[in-house]
């Protein structure tokens, strides 16, 4: 034993820690609670019993997972009874606090909580699960003062207990340092604003879609995230993963912020020929590409944004951050966004990244020059040397995507579309080192709340799907915040001499419908209102295809909200915004709106409007004649599901519904 660890271990047996004994390396432990009593422990009320727990209590379901035989249990007296267990007081010697949790899940209630002078600085509850999971606090913060520990049993209700064990001081943490709640059983995933098809993390923030890739036939979704906060902060990359695009599961975080600053978006890829060199096995490594943010937290305070590799030889489970970060230096403001994708005919490594490039032509309020943002373009051999090859010439926001896609109906011919943050894009060509822009900017998404879209853009049979991000939407008293867009799949037609990006909810859509009904409406429909009858459920994908005649407006009314479509301008007008209705060219018309049974024999009729809306709990997406136009919305739902047609001005020459109701796609 080195004398530093002695004294360590020294002092806190002077602390009055019961069991304690320092372990291999330098871990120290506080406590196992493997003897016959709590030690120094001070015990109040009666949930705790006399003594540690040797195994499963009277009519409490089993319990595993704790180490040895003795853990900590508050459910002598089951959950009726309270109390708490306190520590005595420790000096934080190592970062991390390890330790073992299950039992109830009301925060601040059935917890364990570290205290500093009495104030709870951590707290961790159980997933209402009588297994205790390995959990984590980073203590960095505190290293040299004196905690406690308090298990706390507040709560006299169901669940109304906590086990807990097996303590450890570490320099490593067991778990990510954030205590993760895994989603206890339903209904978690069921409350009133949580959307049903549409990912959101299972609490707390998210934004950005981050490293869309496939490995097999597994989707990986990896995304910003708060993991401790509801607010965007303390940037880390969350993880899902999935075999449809619709129902995902989520995992541990990925990438967790570390001295260089946290973690901002990027993509991954897989190294298919190994030009990085990481990979172990027979597989090939993924390699994350990403921004570290520095100066956005206290461990990268004076840094700046740099770009960072990671890699994963286990299917993308564990990520092994790169020793030689960064890879890429600052060049201007807040360089970031990397989204990597390997471009065959050059046999290099491509990389757009967002640069902030400070104008002085341009000065600020202050006098400061304003920042211009470009998207400029790297390649790489290997992903870790990247030399600059070009600049896009105009104004692109944050989160640059470039993918390939074939233009339709001219078969063999592919342009390149790029796009930024705020979904803006252009159509063009690259050369493998710069992207030449053949169109205007075009706006990507006509609604209030869609950015930072991502691609999944290296799938079998060059199928591109894209997934942003609901900027912005409110969740009132919800545990989560943000979700993410339906995906769509992306193609592109000529309309009108122009080249459109089309988006098209993905099909596996129909993995979730639970009914499919079509109605005609009376023809002709005169003014007036239909109301559609029947239960509707709050999840469906309604389309809605009409010949005005002479209508003057046809509004459809859904979940308190109402699409209205002026003849007069021929547009469509909803929370505020306008809707193009672009003229169907004819490969959209190919795209089937009424899929079997009334799918490929039912023509559209000419010069039809056709509206497809995804409607989930807090979500509207409407998809104007086959994907032309879009427009996303997030709202707070008014009033029972109701849907209703209403017609002014005019007859309705003809009209259909049909809608499908969805189940959840978290059960
Ligand atoms: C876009 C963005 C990115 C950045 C990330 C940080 O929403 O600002 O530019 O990487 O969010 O969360």
């Amino acid at each position: 034993m080195t004398s530093t660890r002695f004294r360590t271990w020294a002092a806190l047996w002077a602390a009055g820690l019961g069991v304690m004994r320092a372990l291999a390396a330098e871990d120290v432990l506080l406590a196992d609670f493997e003897g016959a009593d709590f030690g120094g422990w001070t015990v109040h009320g009666t949930a705790f019993g006399e003594a540690p727990a040797r195994g499963t209590l009277p009519e409490q379901a089993a319990v595993g997972g704790f180490r040895g035989q003795g853990f900590v249990s508050s459910f002598h007296g089951r959950d009726r009874a309270t109390g708490r267990l306190v520590s005595p007081e420790f000096t934080v010697s190592r970062r991390y606090l390890n330790f073992l949790i299950g039992g109830g899940e009301e925060v601040g209630a059935t917890c364990v909580t570290v205290t500093v002078e009495g104030q709870p600085v951590r707290s961790a509850t159980g997933r209402e699960d009588e297994f205790l999971n390995q959990a984590t606090f980073d203590l960095g913060e505190f290293l040299g003062r004196t905690v406690r520990i308090e298990i706390v049993d507040g709560f006299a209700g169901s669940w109304g207990h906590i086990n807990a064990d097996h303590f450890v001081l570490s320099d490593a943490a067991a778990t990510p340092p954030f205590v993760q709640n895994p989603p206890p059983p339903p209904p978690y995933h069921d409350e009133p604003l949580r959307p049903q098809f549409h990912f959101t993390a299972h609490s707390n923030w998210l934004n950005d879609p981050n490293g869309l890739v496939r490995v097999g036939d597994q989707y990986h979704l990896f995304f910003q995230h708060n993991p401790t906060g509801r607010e965007w902060g303390n940037m880390t990359w969350g993880h899902a993963v999935g075999t449809d695009l619709v129902r995902w599961k989520e995992l541990s975080p990925a990438l967790l912020p570390d001295p260089l600053g946290t973690m901002f978006s990027g993509s991954v890829v897989v190294d298919a020929e190994n030009t990085a060199g990481f990979q172990t096995g027979k597989e090939p490594a993924l390699v994350a590409i990403y921004t570290a943010a520095g100066g956005t937290s206290e461990a990268s305070k004076g840094r700046r944004f740099t770009q960072c590799l990671a890699h994963s030889n286990d299917g993308g489970r564990t990520w092994i951050k790169y020793a030689g970060n960064p890879v890429m230096d600052a060049i201007g403001d807040d360089d970031r966004d990397p989204k990597a994708f390997w471009h065959a005919p050059t046999r290099r490594w491509v990389m757009p990244l967002y640069v902030g490039v400070p104008d002085p032509s341009r000065p600020d309020a202050q006098g400061k020059p304003a920042i211009r943002h470009t998207c400029q373009f790297f390649t790489s051999p290997d992903l870790k040397q990247w030399a600059p090859s070009g600049v896009f010439p105009e104004e692109l926001s944050e989160c640059p995507g470039l993918v390939s896609l074939p233009l339709s109906p001219a078969p063999g011919t592919h342009l390149w579309v790029l796009w930024g943050g705020d979904g803006a894009y252009w159509t063009g060509d690259f050369d493998g080192r710069s992207f030449t822009a053949k169109s205007g900017k075009r706006i990507g998404d006509y609604g209030t709340h869609f950015y930072a879209a991502q691609a999944w853009d290296a799938l079998p049979n060059g199928r591109v799907v894209l997934i942003g991000w609901m900027r912005g939407g409110k969740y009132p008293g919800m545990p989560f915040n943000q979700q993410m867009s339906f995906p769509v799949d992306l193609s592109l037609e000529r309309q009108s001499g122009e080249v459109v990006l089309v988006k098209w909810p993905v099909p596996e859509i129909r993995n979730l419908f639970t009914s499919v009904l079509r109605e005609d409406l009376p023809k002709p429909f005169p003014p007036g209102t239909h109301r559609v009858a029947g239960d509707l459920g709050d999840l469906l994908d309604l389309e809605l295809e009409f010949l005005p005649g002479s209508a003057r407006t046809v509004s459809l009314e859904v979940r308190g909200q109402t699409f209205r479509w002026d003849a007069a301008s021929a547009t469509a007008t909803a929370f505020g915004k306008s809707i193009p209705s672009p003229p169907v060219a004819a490969s959209a018309g190919r795209r089937s709106e009424f899929p079997p049974p009334w799918g490929p024999d039912l023509k559209p009729w000419d010069g039809s409007v056709r509206w497809r809306l995804l409607v989930d709990r807090t979500s509207l997406e409407l998809f104007v004649n086959g994907g032309l136009a879009t427009a996303s919305f997030c709202f707070l739902p008014e009033g029972p599901p109701a849907l209703s047609l209403t017609v002014e001005g005019g007859d309705l020459a003809h009209a259909r519904l049909v809608r499908r109701t969805l189940k959840s796609a978290w059960r």
